[in-house]
C-alpha cells in the first residue's frame, strides 16, 4: 500500500482549515541519506520547507526526487539523516501521526479503473478511517471540479479527469502537508493549467504543497521556492534569486543600424562592466549584449550614450535567464553519473 492514511484527522472535512500542529517549519530535513544497497539514491540532503509554501523539487530522471517523498511520506526509511515532516519528528513511533496530517500523490495515480470515481475515493476514505465520508468526497471533488462525473466509471474518464480524481483523493483527509509527484506528466497544456489551478487554490488554503516536476515553466510559475537534486542538493531559493546568483546580469540593445565605435560608446560607462555585439540581430538592425552591475541604473546611462553617438534606438531591455538555464547549468556536468 503506498497511499497514507489513517485515523480521523483534526479536520472536519477537506479543506477545513484547522491545522493544528507545532513547530515552524513544514517539512525540515537534515542530512538525509538513502542508500539501496550500493546505489545512493539521496546523498546528504538538507532543507526546510515553510508552512504553507509551495515548494518545487527538480532533477533529472533518477536524481532521488521520488526516494525523497517517499522518505518524507513514512513509506520507507532514510540511511542516514532526520527529518521533521507537519511539524512532527520523523521517528517510527510518529509514523502514524505523521500519515494523519498529510497526502502523497504517487507519480502513478493507481485507482480503480471499473469502480467510477466515488466508489473509488469511498474506498480509500473507509480503508483510512475517515468520518464524514460524504461531505468530505463531495468537498474533494467540488474542489477539482469533478462534482458532475462523480458517478462516472473512472476507465472512461480522460487523464487529465483522472489525475484530478487522483488530487480529490488525497483531499479527502484534509492534509496540511501534500506531496504531489510529478501531477502534470503526461498532461496537455489546458489539464496542466487546471492542475496549476488547483495547486493555487491549495496555497491560498493555507495547505504546504512539495511537487517534483519536470516542468520547468511549471516550478517558475508555482513554486515560492525550488530545490534542483541531483542525488546532491545542488541547489535551493526563489526563482528570481537564482538567476541571479549564477548568471551575471545584462541588458540588450538593439539600434536600428550597426555603431560605428561600440566601443567608444560602451566602455568607461560606470555601470557597464563589458560588451559584446548579438550576432543573432536580423536585417539591418544591430544587437549588443552589456554585462551591467545593476539594470536600473545601467539602462537610462546607455541609452544617453547611445543618443549622443547618433544612434537610433530600436529596443533596450534586461536580458532575463530562464529557471531552465538555470537548471542546466546546475545539472549538466553531473549528467555523466552513474545511476
Ligand atoms: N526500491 C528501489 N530499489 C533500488 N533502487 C531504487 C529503488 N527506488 C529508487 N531506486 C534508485 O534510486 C535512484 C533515485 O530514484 P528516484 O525514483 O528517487 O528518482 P526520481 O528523481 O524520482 O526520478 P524520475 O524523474 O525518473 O521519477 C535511481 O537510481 C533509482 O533507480
Ligand atoms: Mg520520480
Amino acid at each position: 500500500m503506498s497511499w497514507p492514511g489513517g485515523s480521523p484527522s483534526s479536520g472536519s472535512g477537506a479543506g477545513s482549515g484547522q491545522r493544528a500542529t507545532v513547530g515552524a517549519a513544514a517539512i525540515e530535513v537534515s542530512g538525509l541519506t538513502k542508500e539501496f544497497g550500493r546505489r545512493t539514491a539521496v546523498e546528504d540532503v538538507s532543507f526546510s520547507v515553510a508552512r504553507g509554501e509551495v515548494f518545487g523539487f527538480l532533477g533529472p530522471n533518477g536524481a532521488g526526487k521520488t526516494t525523497t517523498v517517499r522518505i518524507l511520506g513514512t513509506l520507507i526509511a532514510p540511511t542516514a539523516g532526520s527529518a521533521v515532516v507537519a511539524g512532527i519528528p520523523l521517528i517510527r513511533a510518529n509514523e502514524a501521526e505523521i500519515r494523519r496530517r498529510i497526502s502523497i500523490m504517487p507519480e502513478a495515480p493507481g485507482l480503480y479503473r471499473r469502480l467510477t470515481v466515488t466508489e473509488n475515493l469511498e474506498f480509500f476514505a473507509r480503508l483510512y478511517g475517515l468520518p464524514d465520508r460524504q461531505a468530505r468526497m463531495k468537498e474533494a471533488l467540488d474542489v477539482v471540479g469533478l462534482g458532475d462525473r462523480a458517478q462516472d466509471i473512472c476507465g472512461s474518464l480522460s487523464k487529465g479527469l483522472r489525475q484530478r480524481v487522483a488530487l480529490a483523493r488525497t483531499l479527502l483527509n484534509d492534509p496540511e502537508v501534500m506531496f504531489l509527484d510529478e501531477p502534470t506528466s503526461g498532461l496537455d497544456p489546458v489539464a496542466a493549467h487546471e492542475v496549476h489551478g488547483l495547486i493555487n487554490t491549495l496555497r491560498q488554503r493555507g495547505v504546504t504543497v512539495f511537487i517534483t516536476t519536470h516542468r520547468l515553466d511549471e516550478a517558475e510559475r508555482l513554486c515560492d521556492r525550488v530545490a534542483i537534486l541531483n542525488t546532491r542538493l545542488r541547489t535551493i531559493g526563489r526563482p528570481d534569486e537564482l538567476r541571479h546568483t549564477l548568471f551575471s546580469r545584462s541588458i540588450a540593445v538593439t539600434t536600428a543600424a550597426p555603431l560605428g565605435d561600440p566601443a567608444r560608446v560602451f566602455t568607461g560607462l560606470p555601470a557597464v562592466q563589458g560588451w559584446r555585439a548579438d550576432e543573432l540581430s536580423a536585417g539591418s538592425t544591430a544587437g549588443y549584449v552589456l554585462t551591467v552591475s545593476d539594470p536600473v541604473r545601467a539602462a537610462p546611462e546607455v541609452t544617453r550614450a547611445l543618443v549622443a553617438a547618433g544612434a537610433d534606438v530600436l529596443s533596450i531591455t534586461e536580458a532575463r535567464h530562464s529557471l531552465e538555464d538555470v537548471y542546466l547549468e546546475l545539472v549538466e556536468d553531473q549528467e555523466g553519473r552513474s545511476r
